[in-house]
């Protein structure tokens, strides 16, 4: 593993422990699964692997309501299994970033426990327990909506109010306690001691409330949205990951401005952060440019690197949201159940992973988009698990289904017993096994770009430039010889000259680019 800042460039895999692979037959993944499949991860050539929380939890948000940092849930195994596969990830060049939850803890944790127990209890301190409002304290304290929708406060049997922006279950910390920031310091260095290469930072802009509670009012400062206050944990943050070597953090930073999205990115801050705003791009050469340049402008100035998101385990897979009239996403634009061109949408996410795996900056995939999976938008109401579901009406658990690894039907090598969420009998021609081999598979299409990734001399430049061929098509130079294209138009386009063609996403019309598809190029010199 080189030790030169790899979190610039890193192609980074998301795991997420329930869906990934099960060996104790329980139907939910599990370590072990993770460390027998890691031949996967190093075939696919991925740089490192961020791991969804797997951490003792009720599970009340699939683990994102955390009990105990310092351990494994019983679900997933044990924290021996945890260093071993810290270390035989390591072994094979692959490493490892775990996922840590600052916002909000589970109410089950002993924090919690403690201050319900008891008015008086000083970990009381470290939520934000309030009395309500009214002549019996019996009005939530605010009308705050929460980032799951519904309400955000809930009363406890003494008559307080405590606030969680996500669910009753996740109470939010009170980050103006410095024992809460003590502890968090101490959850960091616990896990960097265990070799553990960089921290995901679970809703990183959320932490901080305004103490004098105001409504959220159209145009003025948000009570609970990016408080500057926030930048100072991180700055401490970023001290102690200083403290070893090459690690990184990367934030999920939910945020419409750039600028201040950037702010979270300032040297002595984050190494990283996702890029929603690509994520929930629409396929449309004009937005999607527009995306490119804001993405890397607003990076450029502050010298952190960009970084290429396509899915989540929280959205629309992408073979979905790219074969939908509407190809944006967004949490506020259900569009479950709307008309799905599974084949265009394929077609799309090709020319979308040549597309990400080129631009300047790291890449993440998340599990299942190598083998092309499509959300599964067939799963009975009555089997959804996800809160969300039933605070918005929306459920993410379409896109945290189990992989798919071998065999002609479920649970296709997942497990031996049924997944705990449905797979669907279509992706019998998607499994790891099936499509090893096939040329014209996605899996060989991303082992394959992944490869030449590391190869490609202009691929390690850190800048790009534009190529115009003509407003529909997005077309860019990495170094003097490496060139992407991405026909988004209509039609099928001339390719510019070229010595070779390094990689297409479909067949090429002789010398021509059809539609919804990229190549990379080696130019002439
Ligand atoms: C963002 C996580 O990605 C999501 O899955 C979770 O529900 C929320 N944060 C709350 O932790």
């Amino acid at each position: 593993m080189s030790t030169t800042e790899w979190w610039r460039s890193a192609v980074i895999y998301q795991v997420y422990p329930r869906s990934f692979a099960d060996t104790d037959g329980d139907g939910i993944g599990d370590v072990q699964g993770i460390r027998a499949h890691l031949g996967h991860l190093r075939d696919l050539g991925v740089d490192a692997i961020w791991m969804s929380p797997w951490y003792p939890s009720p599970m009340a948000d699939a683990g994102y309501d955390v009990a105990d940092f310092r351990d494994i849930d019983p679900v997933f195994g044990t924290l021996a299994q945890a260093e071993a596969l810290i270390e035989e990830a390591h072994a094979v060049g692959i490493r490892m970033i775990v996922d840590i939850v600052p916002n909000h803890i589970s109410s089950e944790h002993p924090w919690f426990k403690a201050a319900l127990a008891s008015p008086d209890a000083p970990e009381r301190d470290y939520f934000w327990f309030r009395p309500g409002r009214g002549e019996n304290g019996d009005e939530m304290p605010t009308n705050w909506r929460g980032e799951f929708g519904g309400t955000t406060w809930t009363r406890t049997p003494d008559g307080s109010w405590y606030l969680h922006l996500f669910t009753p279950e996740q109470p939010d910390l009170n980050w103006d306690h410095p024992d809460v920031r003590a502890e968090f310091e101490s959850i960091l260095r616990f896990w960097f001691d265990r070799g553990v290469d960089g921290i995901r930072i679970d809703s990183a802009a959320l932490l901080f409330k305004d103490p004098s509670l105001p409504e959220v009012v159209e145009g003025a400062k948000h009570p609970f949205h990016d408080l500057d206050e926030v930048h100072d944990v991180y700055r401490g943050w970023r001290r102690v990951a200083e403290e070893y070597p090459d690690r990184a953090l990367i934030g999920e930073v939910w945020m419409p401005e750039v600028e201040r999205f950037a702010n979270y990115l300032r040297p002595d801050e984050l190494h990283a952060a996702f890029n929603f705003d690509f994520l929930g791009c629409a396929w449309d050469p004009r937005l999607m440019r527009e995306c490119v340049d804001r993405t890397l402008d607003a990076h450029r100035a502050v010298g952190a690197p960009a970084t290429w998101v396509l899915s989540n385990h929280d959205v629309t897979r992408h073979v979905t949201r790219y074969g939908r009239a509407d190809t944006t996403f967004s949490f506020d634009n259900n569009l479950d159940g709307t008309p799905v061109d599974l084949m265009l949408g394929t077609r799309r996410a090709r020319a979308a992973a040549l597309l990400s795996l080129s631009l300047p900056g790291g890449t993440y995939i998340y599990q299942g988009e190598e083998l092309g999976l499509w959300e599964n938008e067939n799963i009975p109401p009555a089997s959804y698990q996800d809160p969300m579901w039933a605070r918005r009406g929306h459920s993410r658990d379409g896109c945290r289904v189990p992989l798919p690894w071998s065999g002609d039907e479920p649970p296709f090598g997942f497990s031996t017993a049924d997944p705990w969420l449905p797979q669907l009998p279509e992706w019998k021609d998607l499994t790891v096994e099936a499509q090893s081999g096939d040329p014209t598979s996605m899996l060989e299409l991303y082992r394959a770009a992944i490869a030449l990734r590391r190869a490609e001399d202009g691929l390690h430049r850190p800048a790009m430039s534009w190529l115009d061929l003509g407003p529909e098509v997005l077309a860019y130079t990495r170094g003097d010889r490496f060139a992407c294209v991405v026909n988004m138009s209509g039609s099928p386009i001339p390719l510019p000259d070229h010595e070779t063609s390094l990689l297409a996403s479909g067949p090429l019309d002789g010398d021509r680019l059809p539609q919804d598809t990229a190549v990379w190029l080696r130019l002439t010199a």
